[in-house]
């Protein structure tokens, strides 16, 4: 069957059947590991389009997700002339008290009208600054054939979980800075009272850079130098050298433990395991590199460690990030 018709079909039977159904949106180009992660929890997959991924209802954001929107409306817009159709979702969304977020799906016509015709909160690129403010209230919508897909409030704080920043092109040496703007800014993760912080792998500096606006030291390790733009910064201590062969000793005043190295999941879980046994650093933030599909066993092993987190960053590749702070909200 044409795949059009195969998505109104079961459309057709969602909405005939009533089941409570939520929308994921992946992450660009990490759709089929959203796809294997919701059949490893056992999670039922009602329809697969290019786009979005309707599941039955699930309780928390999967790491794949983009965004997650939970308790999805679905109405079927048929009536007699397109027009009618048109008018009636326009009215539905018009009677809405926020405004919307359209998130296409496929070309359709009738969709990209309506957008045009009621009042709309666009993606914009994010202005950088710590715990970021923003908490405007909007509905998201989308179109499938003639059938329309309503959520009243979605899980991302940002429309679509869309985090593009207005980058700083000049200052920092390379764009990894990003992962941690978007910790900080979107997720509230920013260390607190200017703590001393240690960064394993950090060259060329993108991370100290960031780190050395929030901490009063950061002692940096790497096989390589830092990038000469971070020469004037006086609080970053770089040291070259190999990150897995530290004495813990020698950074007992540390209470930050930051990591973007590069390494084998298993290695970072050692290392993590390693600094949690031999130091009182309580607080972690750690990308988890893989080099193909996601090892989605391992990071049950990340996920046993109390008090910690597996997202994967807007900013993140073939890659997430474990962190780990006590008390965490997120
Ligand atoms: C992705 S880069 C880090 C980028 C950094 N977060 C930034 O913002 O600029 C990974 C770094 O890990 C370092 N690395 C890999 N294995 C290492 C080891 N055993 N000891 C120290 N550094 C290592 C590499 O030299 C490389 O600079």
């Amino acid at each position: 069957m044409d795949y059009c018709l195969l998505h109104k079909k079961l459309l057709h039977n969602l909405f005939e059947s009533n089941t409570a159904f939520d929308l994921h949106i992946p992450f660009h180009g990490f759709q089929h590991e959203l796809v294997r992660e919701l059949k490893l929890k056992s999670v039922e997959i009602l329809l697969e389009l290019p786009r979005a991924v309707l599941s039955v209802a699930v309780n928390e954001r999967p790491i794949w997700s983009q965004d997650w929107w939970p308790a999805c409306q679905l109405k079927s817009c048929v009536s007699d002339t397109a027009i009618n159709l048109e008018k009636q979702t326009i009215d539905f969304l018009k009677s809405q008290k926020n405004f919307g977020v359209y998130h296409q799906i496929e070309v359709n016509k009738i969709s990209d009208r309506i957008h045009k015709k009621i009042k709309s909160l666009d993606v914009k690129r994010i202005k950088y600054q710590e715990n970021h403010p923003f908490n405007f209230k909007f509905y998201a919508w989308t179109m499938i054939s003639d059938y329309l897909i309503f959520c009243e409030k979605t899980n991302q704080r940002f429309p679509l979980g869309w985090h593009e920043f207005n980058e700083d092109k000049t200052t920092p040496p390379n764009r990894a800075y990003l992962k941690l703007w978007e910790l900080f800014s979107v997720y509230n993760f920013a260390p607190t009272n200017k703590p001393e912080a240690l960064e394993i792998g950090a060259s060329p500096g993108g991370w100290s850079w960031v780190l050395s606006h929030f901490c009063s030291v950061v002692h940096t390790i790497d096989r390589a130098p830092l990038d000469q733009k971070l020469n004037s910064i006086q609080n970053i201590r770089h040291k070259i050298g190999d990150a897995f062969k530290l004495n813990s000793k020698d950074y007992d005043q540390c209470s930050w433990f930051y990591s973007d190295i590069i390494c084998t999941p298993e290695k970072m879980y050692e290392t993590v395991c390693f600094w949690l046994e031999n130091s009182a650093i309580q607080n972690f933030v750690c990308t988890i590199k893989f080099k193909g599909d996601c090892d989605f066993e391992i990071l049950k092993k990340f996920q046993q460690i109390p008090d910690s987190k597996i997202i994967h960053l807007y900013q993140n590749k073939n890659e997430v990030t474990w962190i780990k702070t006590v008390g965490i909200k997120m």
